[in-house]
């Protein structure tokens, strides 16, 4: 059997590397596909080093662009390898565009289609990644779900069961392998107790008024406790264009940090800022609180068993349960049924057993 997997941008890597270790530990012939959405450095390559993932066998370099654009140039030129290395088998992973593209060529040119991480719902359909999910989980062959609250979406969406498989989390099983080996990061300042922040989410950092407000609390926090925040390069543009400066050397700006990096970050921080999904994943199997700033989450297994907490965007939400925290108070959790490092395993067993 011939798998292609498509990955593109830097939440996929976590995802794919141990479906792709555990499929080539049973013999099966596989291609891995960038889609190139992500490029920089330390968006794309690190992780490739870092997580011992095989280089890909073609970068389709599409880059960014609108979604219109990214999407359409990614099914153009995926299209040519697929008719090229006809696979009998593409998996794609997460919500992203590249997600969403490949899934759409597969589907037109009946190629078998499964889909990891799948069933995850926000129901916002204002989030670009909530359409992906929509419509890639509607073409998939085979379902992959992180948690069981995802087999009651997709079997509530119309989906078969017998596509559904509840697998468990494979970005779990990233960190589970990886943690032993996470290291800091080579800070020119002293690393005390400190607070981590990551924002990329377009409703949170497009728009100035409201991306003002969060780093005027993000700001403010830093002057209780350090403030560590990896910028994402989206967020890097916009806080460029309302020429945002921080005011306190205690608030520290540094680019995007690897992946073992970023795990001994999360590992040792008081609590976690984020609006990503990754992230409040990663948090509940750590026990670090953490402070979601959206309204809702695609991910509520780790509101209702973890230790995520959704603030909303309302910015006196967040001080106060920063606050409550930081003075000691802060939300126990558990890990999820399957978030147990077998995720890889379990998606690598149900593929090799296809006819
Ligand atoms: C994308 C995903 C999002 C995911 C995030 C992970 C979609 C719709 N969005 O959002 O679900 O949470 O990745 O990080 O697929 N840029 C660079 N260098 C890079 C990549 C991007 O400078 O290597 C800049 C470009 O100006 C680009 C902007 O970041 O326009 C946004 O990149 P894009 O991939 O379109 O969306 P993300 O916000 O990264
Ligand atoms: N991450 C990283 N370096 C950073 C920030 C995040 O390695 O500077 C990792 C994080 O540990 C998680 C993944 O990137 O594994 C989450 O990706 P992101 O937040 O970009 O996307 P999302 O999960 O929101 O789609």
């Amino acid at each position: 059997m011939k798998i292609i997997h498509i990955v593109g941008a830097r939440p996929n890597f976590m995802k794919a590397a141990p479906a792709i270790a555990a499929l080539h530990k049973r013999g099966l012939k596989q291609t891995i596909i960038h889609t190139g959405q992500h490029y920089d450095k330390n968006m794309s390559e690190v992780f490739f080093q870092e997580l011992c993932i095989p280089l890909p066998d073609i970068n389709l370099g599409v880059g960014s662009g609108s979604h219109a654009v990214q999407t359409a140039q990614i099914m153009i030129k995926f299209e040519e390898v697929v008719l090229k290395e006809t696979p009998d088998l593409v998996v794609v992973y997460g919500d992203i565009n590249s997600t969403a593209a490949a899934a759409l060529v597969c589907a037109k040119l009946g190629i078998r289609l499964a889909h990891v991480e799948a069933g995850l719902r926000s129901r916002d359909r204002s989030m670009p990644e909530e359409i992906n999910r929509l419509v890639v989980d509607q073409l998939a062959d085979l379902l992959f779900t992180p948690s069981q609250d995802g087999d009651e979406n997709l079997k509530r969406e119309g989906i078969a069961s017998e596509k559904i498989h509840f697998v468990g989390n494979l970005m779990i099983d990233t960190l589970v392998r990886q943690l032993p080996h996470a290291k800091r990061p080579d800070f020119k300042f002293a690393l005390g107790k400190y607070v981590l922040v990551t924002l990329h989410r377009p409703s949170n950092v497009d728009e100035p008024i409201m991306l003002e407000k969060l780093m005027k609390t993000v700001d403010e926090a830093s002057r209780e406790i350090l403030v560590i925040f990896p910028i994402h390069p989206r967020t890097r543009q916009r806080l460029a264009s309302i020429n945002y400066k921080p005011t306190t050397s205690n608030l520290q700006l540094i680019d995007p940090v690897g992946y073992l990096e970023f795990l001994a970050l999360q590992r040792d921080a008081t609590a976690v800022v984020t609006d990503s999904g990754g992230i409040q994943e990663e948090t509940t199997y750590l026990g670090v609180p953490c402070l979601t700033v959206r309204e809702n989450t695609e991910r509520p297994i780790t509101v209702e068993v973890g230790t995520n907490m959704l603030v909303g965007q309302d910015m006196c939400r967040l001080k106060k349960e920063l606050s409550s925290i930081l003075s000691g108070h802060a939300k126990k959790g558990q890990i999820p049924l399957l978030w147990d490092g077998m995720a890889g395993e379990r998606v690598a067993d149900i593929i090799s057993k296809l006819k």
